[in-house]
C-alpha cells in the first residue's frame, strides 16, 4: 500500500476530474463513498446532468415531426449527439449510428434484423465463453428461430480467448461472429482486431459487444473493420437507456427493420408499407430523446479530458489493486489475462462474494457481486459468482486503498 498519486499518475490530474461528478462527494454509512461499481454502471459529470436539465428546461418537444421552435432544437441536440458519436468511435458517416436504447438493445436488433432474415439451418454463429448474456441469448433465440447453430470459443486459466480453438470453429459455415471486446466479469481485452480480420477471411461478419471498452480503450469502427458495434451510454458517464449499435451501411440497407411504428417509415397504406432511410428506418418510435442529448454531452465531456492519460491512470489502479487484493491471505483472483483493463474480480476462500459485497457497503466501498451476467464465465471456474471492482478515470489510489483495508476487514470478521 503507499503509493503516492502522484507517482501512479504523473499526467492525470484525478482531483481536477472528481471534481465533476457531484455524487462522489458524498458519505455511506459514515464512509467517504468509493465507487468501485463503473462496468456496472457509471457516475455521471455534471455536465451530463446539466444537458439533461437544460434540455428538459428550454427545449423538451418531440423530434422530426413538428415544425415549431422547440421541435427544431430538440430535433437538432438529438441529431449533434449522432454525430458526436459517430466521430467518437470514428464511424464513416453519422446514418451508421444508430442510437438504441443499450448495447443489449443494439445486438437484438442485428439478431432479429439480420439473423432471422439471413440464418438458416447449417448456418453458424460463433461466440465466445466469455460473452455477457446480452451477447448469448439474442443468437440463442435466432438460432431456435432459424435452425442455426450457435457454437463458443472456450477460454484459459487466464481467462483469454483460446485462438487456436477460435480457428478450429471458424469455418465455412460460419456466418457471423459475435464477440466480446473488453469482458465486464474477467476484464480481459479480446484481439478483436485479428478476430474480425480472420471472421472476414471465412466470410463471416463480425459483431463486437463494446459495452466495457467504449470507456476505457479507443475505439476505431475502420480500423477495426467491424460490421456492427454495439454499447451503452451508462457505461461511459452517459445517462441509461441509451447506446449505439453502428453497422456499415451496406448491411444495414440491406436488413429489415426491427421494430415497425413512427418514424421509421416512409409511406404506410394498408397495401403496402415503405421504409425510411438509414438510420431512421432502425429507430421506431419517440426514443429517449433526453438520454440522447445528454449521450452526447458524455461525448464531449470524455472529448474535453486526456483519455490516453485517463488510461494509464486506470492500467495503474488496476495493477496496483490486483498486486494489494492477491496478498490477502485466501483471495484468487479470477482472470489473469495479459491484456486487461479495469476490471478485478475475485473470490475468497469461505466467504460468499455476497457478503463481501455486504461487509465492503458497510465500509462504504460499492463492489458488484454475483455472477455478472455471464454465467458460462463462472462455470469455467467452478464457481457461483464473484466479489468485482471496477474502476473509472475518477477513482484514487485512496480508493483502491480504502478497498484492500475493507477486504481486511471481512477476513477479521468472515474469514
Ligand atoms: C460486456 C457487456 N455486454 C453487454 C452488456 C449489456 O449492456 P446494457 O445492459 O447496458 O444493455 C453489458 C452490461 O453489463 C456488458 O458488460
Amino acid at each position: 500500500m503507499g503509493v503516492a498519486e502522484t507517482t501512479v499518475t504523473p499526467t492525470f490530474d484525478v482531483d481536477r476530474v472528481r471534481a465533476d461528478f457531484p455524487i462522489l462527494r458524498q458519505q455511506v454509512h459514515g464512509h467517504p463513498l468509493v465507487y468501485l461499481d463503473n462496468a456496472n454502471t457509471t457516475q455521471k459529470p455534471q455536465a451530463v446532468i446539466d444537458a439533461l436539465s437544460e434540455y428538459y428546461l428550454s427545449s423538451n418537444a418531440n423530434i422530426h415531426r413538428a415544425t415549431h421552435l422547440l421541435s427544431e432544437r430538440a430535433t437538432r441536440a438529438y441529431e449533434r449527439s449522432r454525430v458526436l458519436l459517430q466521430r467518437f468511435i470514428n464511424a464513416a458517416d453519422s446514418h451508421e449510428v444508430i442510437l438504441t436504447r443499450g448495447c443489449t438493445d443494439g445486438i437484438n436488433l442485428v439478431a432479429q434484423a439480420w439473423g432471422r432474415t439471413f440464418l438458416k439451418p447449417g448456418d453458424e454463429v460463433l461466440i465466445s465463453w466469455m460473452e455477457h448474456h446480452s451477447n448469448i441469448v439474442p443468437w440463442q433465440i435466432v438460432c431456435e428461430q432459424t435452425g442455426a447453430t450457435l457454437r463458443a470459443v472456450p477460454i484459459n486459466e487466464r481467462g483469454e480467448l483460446r485462438i487456436e480453438e477460435f480457428d478450429r470453429l471458424l469455418t465455412d459455415r460460419t456466418r457471423l461472429v459475435a464477440m466480446i471486446h473488453v469482458s465486464n466479469a474477467l476484464g480481459t481485452i479480446a484481439p478483436i482486431a485479428e478476430i474480425v480480420r480472420k471472421a472476414h477471411a471465412a466470410g463471416a461478419l463480425a459483431l463486437i459487444d463494446g459495452a466495457q471498452a467504449a470507456a476505457h480503450v479507443p475505439v476505431d469502427v475502420q480500423a477495426i473493420d467491424a460490421d456492427f458495434y454495439a454499447f451503452s451510454g451508462h457505461k461511459m458517464f452517459g445517462p441509461t437507456g441509451t447506446g449505439v449499435l453502428y453497422g456499415k451501411a451496406a448491411l444495414l440497407d440491406r436488413m429489415p427493420p426491427y421494430q415497425g411504428g413512427g418514424d421509421m417509415i416512409a409511406s404506410v397504406t394498408f397495401e403496402k408499407t415503405t421504409y425510411n432511410t438509414l438510420p431512421y428506418k432502425f429507430e421506431a418510435g419517440t426514443p429517449n430523446i433526453a438520454g440522447v442529448v445528454g449521450f452526447g454531452a458524455a461525448v464531449e465531456y470524455l472529448n474535453g479530458i486526456d483519455r490516453e492519460a485517463a488510461r494509464v491512470h486506470e492500467d495503474a489502479l488496476l495493477a496496483h489493486a490486483t498486486e494489494l487484493v492477491a496478498a490477502v491471505p485466501g483471495v484468487r483472483i479470477i482472470g489473469q489475462a495479459r491484456q486487461k483493463t479495469s476490471v478485478l474480480s475475485f473470490v475468497m476462500d469461505g466467504i460468499h462474494p455476497h457478503d463481501v459485497g455486504t461487509v465492503l457497503d458497510n465500509e462504504g466501498v460499492a463492489i458488484r457481486t454475483g455472477q455478472h451476467c455471464a454465467q458460462p464465465v463462472m462455470d469455467r471456474y467452478g464457481i457461483v459468482s464473484t466479489a468485482r471492482a471496477s474502476f473509472a478515470f475518477y477513482n484514487t489510489t485512496a480508493d483502491v486503498q480504502a478497498f484492500v483495508r475493507a477486504l481486511h476487514k471481512v477476513k477479521e470478521l468472515l474469514g
